[in-house]
């Protein structure tokens, strides 16, 4: 069983050997994590201490492990069908937008996103941009292939979505991905990926150096791993970084609490920055 101390001595040696600052994140999640990886590899906690100390590439491939990169495409479509009129409402007299993904894992929410506006008629300027911790989502993300085993959910929610819309000409998930049937995967159209800019960025770094600000930042199931200390920086900074209106979107389970709260104009699932 992985107790405290364990926690404490991986958090130790990442602090040592890396930038990665995992002593905020919450206990639960990095303990069900460093539970799966001691009976994956069949090692202890010492054996994995003294791995990171000198292998750079298993250092990384921990950091990988604890992350957890859950996502799909349309996740919570109910989500998503609540940001039709607020989307339109914000596009109307816009001829660009700006959007981060931050802790965008696979890259499905950026290309939902992507989709997303052209359900809703927006087809201006456009640039998205998708972060996350982890090296390797960030490349799949680039790659934009995405396994069989979930394509079915994935085309049940993008129509869960996509049905609620009434077009003059239909608008299909094969416009922005084809399905491969040699092997069984579904792989985003290289066109679609115009636009879109994948790299890794720590949410946890001091600054994030964007050029622009953001017209909106959706930041989903990942603030839910760090304390709310941590937390709150990180709003801080969404605040900062969001252009004047601009819409900041969380997790279906999250929210912010005063005294950031107060510095957005909360409306039906997102915040509106003051
Ligand atoms: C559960 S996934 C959420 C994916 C997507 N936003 C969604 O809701 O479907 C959480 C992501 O946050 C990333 N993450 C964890 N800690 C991070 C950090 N310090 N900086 C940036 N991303 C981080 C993980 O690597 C993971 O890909």
């Amino acid at each position: 069983v992985v107790g405290k101390e364990d926690v404490d001595k991986i958090v130790k040696v990442f602090k040592e050997n890396s930038t990665i600052n995992f002593a905020d994140y919450s206990e639960k999640s990095f303990i069900r994590r460093l539970e799966k990886i001691l009976i994956d590899e069949n090692c202890t906690i010492d054996d994995i201490v003294s791995k990171i100390e000198t292998d750079n590439i298993y250092l990384n491939l921990i950091k990988n492990t604890i992350t957890v990169n859950t996502t799909e495409l349309f996740r919570d479509s109910e989500m998503w069908l609540n940001l039709k009129i607020p989307f339109k409402n914000y596009i109307k007299h816009k001829s660009e937008l700006q959007i981060w993904h931050a802790g965008v894992s696979t890259g499905e929410e950026l290309y939902s996103m992507k989709m997303f506006l052209q359900m809703i008629g927006y087809s201006e300027n456009l640039t998205l941009i998708g972060t996350d911790l982890n090296d390797k989502v960030i490349e799949l993300a680039k790659a934009g292939v995405y396994k069989n085993n979930i394509i079915a959910d994935y085309i049940q929610n993008f129509d869960l979505v996509n049905n609620t819309f009434n077009y003059l000409d239909a608008i299909k998930l094969t416009d922005f991905a084809n399905f491969n049937k040699a092997t069984n995967k579904i792989e985003i159209k290289p066109s679609f990926k115009k636009d879109t800019d994948f790299f890794v960025l720590d949410l946890l770094n001091a600054e994030y150096n964007f050029q622009e600000n953001f017209d909106i930042i959706m930041c989903r199931n990942v603030l839910i791993y760090f304390n709310l200390e941590l937390q709150n920086k990180i709003l801080n900074k969404f605040h900062n970084l969001l252009k004047p209106k601009g819409l900041l979107i969380l997790g279906t389970h999250e929210s912010i609490m005063p005294p950031i709260a107060n510095k957005f104009k909360k409306t039906d699932g997102f915040y509106e920055k003051k």
